[in-house]
This record gives structure tokens, sequence and C-alpha cells, in this order.
């Protein structure tokens, strides 16, 4: 994973067929997906639940590219290898899931893979200056995560920009999660975000027999985000 601010569409699987999962990510990668975001759920943390690392697991071998896993669990601490060893390339666990997140995010990089950072929408910046050497990712939540097809959540904006000014020249992902449509793409890319979530933004209107829409929608997204970005 070389890293690069160019805009990155993530599809979350949340969104898609869950009986078809591999066929599924297979599909948007094929359509343009860069990663792909998978949505990992307890029902303690978040009040939904989704599946665990033997789907992760499963699902890897329909993955050319990234597998961006993200924990909305708690405890994080005793599943970090299990989700490590189930291959994925980013695990993001969130600032609000227990008291240790500093260890947490030091136990997902002695994998020797990427430790991402999840924000909740009324979560502030504080304690950022003390995590920002050891993330690679921060990710903004836009919604209040448990559900896909939510309303993206504006005052987020702001967050994001501060965000990306502390981050400075730090090689640091900073991505978005929740409502992400062609009309909040260009908010958040313009403030700084490179890594762009989608569920029910890009899997509506196709499925794993009729694809095609899934590329429609990332390229619209895309395309605005692109179009957003300082000449
Ligand atoms: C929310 C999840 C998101 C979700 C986004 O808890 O973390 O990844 O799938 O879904 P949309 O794009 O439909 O808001
Ligand atoms: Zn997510």
């Amino acid at each position: 994973m070389t890293f690069s601010r160019a805009i990155k569409i993530a599809p979350s699987i949340l969104s898609a067929d869950f009986a078809n999962f591999g066929a599924e990510c297979e599909a948007i990668e094929a359509q343009g997906a860069d990663w792909v975001h998978v949505d990992v759920m307890d029902g303690h943390f978040v009040p939904n639940i989704t599946f665990g690392p033997s789907t992760c697991a499963a699902i890897r071998k329909h993955i050319k590219g990234v597998m961006d896993v993200h924990l909305m669990i708690a405890p994080v601490d005793p599943y970090i290898d299990a989700f490590a060893q189930a291959g994925a390339d980013v695990i993001t666990a969130h600032l609000e899931a227990g008291p240790h997140i500093h260890r947490t995010l030091q136990a997902i990089r002695a994998h020797g893979i990427k430790a991402g950072l999840a924000l909740n929408p009324a979560t502030g910046l504080d304690s950022l200056p003390y995590l920002l050497d050891m993330v690679d990712l921060i990710c903004v939540m836009t919604v209040n995560p448990g559900f896909g097809g939510q309303k993206f959540i504006h005052s987020q904006v702001d967050k994001v920009r501060s965000l990306r000014a502390m981050i400075g020249d730090r090689p640091i992902h900073i991505e978005i999660d929740g409502g992400v449509t062609p009309e909040t793409a260009p908010l958040v890319a313009a403030a700084g975000a490179d890594v762009l979530v989608a569920g029910s933004g890009v899997f509506k209107g196709g499925s794993v027999t009729d694809p095609a829409p899934y590329g429609v929608n990332i390229r619209a997204i895309r395309a605005a985000a692109e179009a957003a970005l300082p000449r």
C-alpha cells in the first residue's frame, strides 16, 4: 500500500447482498472500487450485528486490493489478532470503544498492517496530538455508526478541515464514512478527505447479476469529489 492523497472510493459491503459477499467484492472491484470497506458490528458498541473475523477471512480471497476493516466493537483488543490473520490491510478501531485506544493502535501496527482511528460525530479532536504519530488513517464518521443509508451529518465537514490542518505532511489518510453521495462527496474532498466510504450510494440500483450501476455510482462519486479539489 503506497501512500497517496488521491481520491479513493471504498464501497461498504454493509449494503451488499450478504448471501453473496465474494461475488459482490469481485463486482465492486471490477466496477472501479479502490478499497473494499468491511463493517464489523457487535450489537453492543453499536445497535446492529454484522459478522466477524471468519467472514473477513472468507471474503479476503475475493478481494485483490485493500481490505479496509472498520471495527464497531467493544472491547477491541481481544479480536485484533483474528482480524489481522483474516487478512485485513487496515484495521480501524473507535476512539470511543474503550479507555486504551493508544494500546489498541500499537497492537494493530504490531501486525505490520495499517492502524485506523474512527471518531463518532460527537467526538472532538482533543486527543489527536497524542495519537497522530501512531495512526495511518483517521475515519470521520459522518453518520452515527450502526446502519447504512443514513443522512450525512454536515457538522463533520469542519472537523475534517481541522483534522487536515493537524495532519500536515504526515502520511495519514482521512476517511469519511456515512451518507457519501455525489452531493456530499465534494464537501469532504474539498475539506481534505481522500478515502470515501459509500454503502447505499454505490450499491443502489445494481446487483451481483447486474453490477454496471455500481460502476456508474462509483464514477459519479469520484468525479464529484475530484471536481472539488484545489487545482
Ligand atoms: C455505518 C458504517 C458505514 C455504512 C455507510 O455504521 O460504518 O460504512 O455502511 O453506509 P452509507 O454509505 O449507506 O451511509
Ligand atoms: Zn464503516
